[in-house]
């Protein structure tokens, strides 16, 4: 099965996007995380994408498309993959429409999260994340057992640079001016799927499990 997860900051697509890939043994391909690990081991990719996460703006296109068309280049990839913060633009859609062809393996579902500014906002706010191990937590929704501590393996929670009041404007700024047009992209290939992101973790997942077995997706993922 490959997916993509679709919707503004803070929609839930990266928590939902680690239950679904246990669940349907699918690699988790992320570029927002791909990007972080790159700034974290100090790389040239790395370096040249902090300004922008920073600020909240996305990174190249050329950049982003490398890093993505590289890694489902991976064995693991066959088999099926869920993309999470790709594609972000018409261009990245474009070009991940083209190499998915080349090689027919088209996309079979966008999930778009559609949710509300207020969950959403209120979400970043109070994200948490593990220093160690990336693990996320959220400050009420998802809180860890020690206050600023990770119940996994015990590192430091942190928050993400890009969570910060005045950077979470641009990002939702951002998502609507370029990210937003996807949904009609992927509406008029017939693709898209839209389903509400203000839900919690575990009924959005039996939704999307229902529909995944209604569309028949889930006997060649599992
Ligand atoms: P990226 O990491 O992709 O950030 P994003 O799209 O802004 O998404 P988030 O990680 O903020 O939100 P999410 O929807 O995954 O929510 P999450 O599950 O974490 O990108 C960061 C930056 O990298 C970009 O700004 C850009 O600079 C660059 N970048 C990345 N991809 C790029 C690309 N393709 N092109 C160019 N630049 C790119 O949940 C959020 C919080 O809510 C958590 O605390 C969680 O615990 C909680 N939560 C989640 N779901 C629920 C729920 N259902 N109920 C209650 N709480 C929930």
């Amino acid at each position: 099965m490959r997916m993509v997860l679709l919707g503004p900051p803070g929609a839930g697509k990266g928590t939902q996007a680690q239950v679904l890939s246990k669940d349907l043994n699918l690699p988790h391909v992320s570029t927002g995380d791909m990007l972080r690990d790159a700034l974290k081991a100090q790389s040239p990719l790395g370096l040249k994408a902090k300004e922008y996460m920073e600020k909240g703006a996305l990174v190249a296109d050329e950049i982003v498309i490398a890093l993505v068309s590289e890694r489902l280049s991976k064995a693991d990839a066959k088999k099926g993959f869920i993309l999470d913060g790709f594609p972000r633009t018409a261009q990245q859609a474009e070009s991940l429409d083209q190499s998915l062809n080349h090689l027919h393996m088209p996309l079979d579902v966008v999930l778009y999260f559609k949710t509300s500014v207020s969950v959403v906002i209120h979400r970043l706010s109070g994200r948490r994340v593990c220093g160690q191990c990336g693990k996320n937590y959220h400050l009420t929704n998802f809180k860890s057992k020690v206050e600023g501590v990770c119940d996994v393996c015990g590192g430091k929670l942190f928050q993400r640079p890009d969570d910060k009041e005045e950077t979470i404007e641009n990002r939702l700024k951002v998502y609507e001016e370029q990210t937003a047009p996807l949904i009609e992209y992927y509406e008029k290939k017939n693709i898209l799927h839209e389903i509400s992101g203000d839900l919690e973790v575990k009924q959005l997942n039996e939704i999307l499990m229902r529909l995944f077995q209604r569309k028949g997706l889930m006997s060649a993922a599992v």
